[in-house]
């Protein structure tokens, strides 16, 4: 059954000339990154809703540091994997390709991705709370409160949390590339935070073709294409 529909992807994806990825944490599974709702997904006893927001933030900026310091230590050792490659292959082939990802791994642009929107931020950047500078830093020893070079105040990860909004250039940039394209994929994500969680059917309502690819698919008869399967095991059968 899987065969036929990769088939006929296949052959989609053949004629196209635009495409659209939305993923979200499923594509690193098998690199190793937990899953924000699956089994792996806690930290000690807290779920991600509990320590990325702003009042979590506030209130014990030191633990969400931790949890942060935690997932920067797990994500450094992680490479692509074969759905990231894939999706590399895919961008070098399909003229207008645009990738848009919930994801702050920075494993597609590992990969080699170019053309990507990071919606929710990047692990390895961080924010001023007071002036706003922006920095990337790779180190796994930052101290327990990092601090801003210029001014000395607090720096938080540059990540959107739970009850922030998304950039609005970046945002306006997403629905557009969902609404003037031929062809989306949407690969492991559960479709369960906004405004992500809509672009789907966004698409849908602007006459693209959507193909979900997902070992327990969340878009309940949205998608022309349910490829149920791991996303480093379906892609590469797409031939690219
Ligand atoms: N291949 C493809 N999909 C997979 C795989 C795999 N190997 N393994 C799991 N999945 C799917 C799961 O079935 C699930 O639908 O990936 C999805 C992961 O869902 P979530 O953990 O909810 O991740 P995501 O949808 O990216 O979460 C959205 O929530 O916590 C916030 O900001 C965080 O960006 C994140 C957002």
């Amino acid at each position: 059954m899987i065969e036929e529909q990769i088939s006929l992807v296949r052959e989609r994806l053949a004629a196209t000339k635009s495409l659209v990825v939305l993923t979200g944490a499923g594509i690193s599974a098998e690199s190793g990154v937990p899953t924000f709702r699956g089994d792996e997904g806690l930290w000690k006893t807290y779920r991600a809703e509990e320590l990325a927001t702003p009042q979590a933030f506030q209130r014990d900026p030191q633990l969400v540091w931790e949890w942060y310091q935690w997932r920067r230590g797990l994500i450094a050792a992680k490479v692509p994997n074969a759905a990231h490659e894939a999706l590399v292959g895919l961008e070098q082939t399909i003229i207008q390709f645009q990738l848009i990802t919930q994801n702050v791994d920075g494993l597609h642009a590992k990969a080699g991705s170019r053309n990507m929107l990071e919606m929710h931020g990047n692990i390895w950047k961080m924010r001023c709370t007071h002036c706003g500078v922006k920095t990337e830093d790779h180190s796994l020893s930052l101290p327990a409160l990092p601090k801003c070079s210029e001014c000395d105040s607090l720096l938080r990860p540059d990540i959107v949390w739970f009850g922030e909004a998304i950039d609005g250039k970046h945002l306006e940039q997403s629905l557009s590339a969902c609404q003037n394209h031929e062809v989306m994929f949407v690969i492991g994500t559960s479709g369960v935070v906004q405004p992500a969680a809509s672009f789907a059917s966004i698409a849908k309502e602007a006459g693209v073709f959507v193909v979900e690819i997902n070992p327990a698919p969340s878009l309940s008869g949205l998608a022309d294409v349910t490829l149920s399967g791991k996303a480093a095991e379906v892609l590469p059968q797409l031939g690219f």
